[in-house]
């Protein structure tokens, strides 16, 4: 294998590797790039332009302009987001659940989030489906943590619920061919038929809005780009319904602590969960690659990457709020002022601090988790 072949770029729901080109994936997915023109009409609702679109941590779209047309002249939309259950949430995953929070709360949109242990089990060999459903409800506390408002948030646990989703399924299912389904996901002769369904049951929550209250509202889905393969069998079907095409804003994925890739859980030791404890956030930040050169004089004299290194790049996504503090950072790096074990040290103080306030909403959480359940 090439070094090239090391590097080549490999975006689909259940797997991102290499070195994610974010242009091409807009392109590639037929997607809409998110201008300063639809910035602009967020901050309006939002009050401002908010950290993450600043940061152009959301740099793509479906139909999002469409929502806030509809939105200007009355019509209201619902939200929707999700989590495969497969371990603990690692701090990835808080950044598209982080802006819809926001978006809760400008728009007071209804939020519906999906905990798909029925897709952890199907696609993964050695899955039990106990543990899925488990640690659906152990994700969940993740969410509430986050401080989404009960009264408008829904969680939907796909075994438990299914009987509330299986109509609206068998609807979505019967509209998309096999071959759409394997063109668009890659299925082989040994995918199993319960993975082949499964996207019929990720489209539900698009449409669940109009089944539990009698209104056909549009609904727009914050998530990383990953996920995109699963809206556009959905937005093909969705009119033949009766229903809005599902609307998306896409972020960029939030890189793990070695090179290429997004953070994964399935590589536990350049992930930091939220339920990690203080010495192993610091040992695994330790451990991250960087852009930094071989020796501290070297660093020192030539300066060091902070676009190549991911310590920077946790600053920038989630634990340095000020703008300015950040450009600073950055130029230190690249003069040689600043070298890679002071931001690492820095980094760690504040994961920590942040984790430590996390983890306590987290056990909160556990008193609430029924008022969230879609079934309450
Ligand atoms: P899952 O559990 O793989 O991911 C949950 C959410 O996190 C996003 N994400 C990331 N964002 C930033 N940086 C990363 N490193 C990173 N890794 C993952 C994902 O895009 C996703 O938004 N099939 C889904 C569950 C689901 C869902 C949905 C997700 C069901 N309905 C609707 C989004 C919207 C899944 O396995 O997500």
């Amino acid at each position: 294998m090439t070094d090239e072949d090391k590097n080549e770029m490999i975006v689909t729901p259940w797997e991102v590797k290499g070195k994610v080109d974010y242009q091409r994936l807009i392109k590639d997915f037929g997607t809409q790039p998110l201008t300063s023109e639809l910035i602009q009409r967020l901050a309006k609702h939002m009050g401002g332009v908010h950290i993450q679109l600043r940061r152009q941590l959301f740099f793509s779209h479906r139909d999002l302009d469409t929502i806030l047309d509809l939105y200007d002249k009355g019509t209201k939309f619902v939200l929707y987001t999700g989590r495969g259950p497969s371990g603990p949430v690692h701090i990835g995953h808080l950044v598209p659940w982080i802006f819809t929070k926001q978006l809760q709360d400008a728009f007071g949109a209804r939020l519906y989030f999906q905990m798909t242990d029925d897709e952890k089990f199907v696609i993964e060999d050695n899955r039990i489906l106990k543990e899925t459903t488990r640690l659906a409800y152990d994700n969940a506390l993740d969410v509430i943590a986050l401080g989404f408002k009960p009264e408008n948030t829904y969680i939907i646990y796909d075994v438990d619920d299914i009987d509330l989703l299986y109509d609206i399924a068998l609807e979505v299912a019967k509209r998309i061919t096999y071959s759409t389904a394997r063109a668009t996901f890659g299925f082989q002769d040994d995918t199993n038929l319960g993975w082949i369904f499964y996207p019929a049951v990720q489209a539900v929550p698009c449409f669940i809005h109009k089944k539990l209250t009698g209104q056909n509202l549009p609904c727009l889905i914050p998530a990383a780009i990953d996920q995109d393969p699963y809206w556009r069998i959905t937005r093909d079907i969705a009119q033949k319904l009766g229903y809005y095409k599902p609307a998306q804003i896409h972020n960029r994925f939030l890189p793990g602590l070695g090179i290429g890739g997004k953070m994964n859980a399935h590589e536990p030791e350049t992930a930091i969960f939220t339920t990690d404890p203080p010495d192993l956030v610091k040992q695994k930040i330790w451990r991250a690659f960087t852009g930094g050169k071989a020796t501290v004089s070297e660093q020192r004299k030539l300066g060091a990457e902070p676009d190549m290194c991911t310590i920077f790049q946790y600053f920038l996504y989630l634990f340095e709020p000020d703008d300015k503090k950040l450009e600073e950072r950055h130029r230190k790096c690249r003069s040689g002022e600043i070298l890679c074990g002071d931001c690492k040290k820095e980094l760690t103080e504040r994961v920590n601090a942040f984790l430590g306030e996390h983890q306590k909403k987290r056990e909160k959480a556990k008193d609430t988790l029924d008022q969230f359940h879609i079934k309450r």
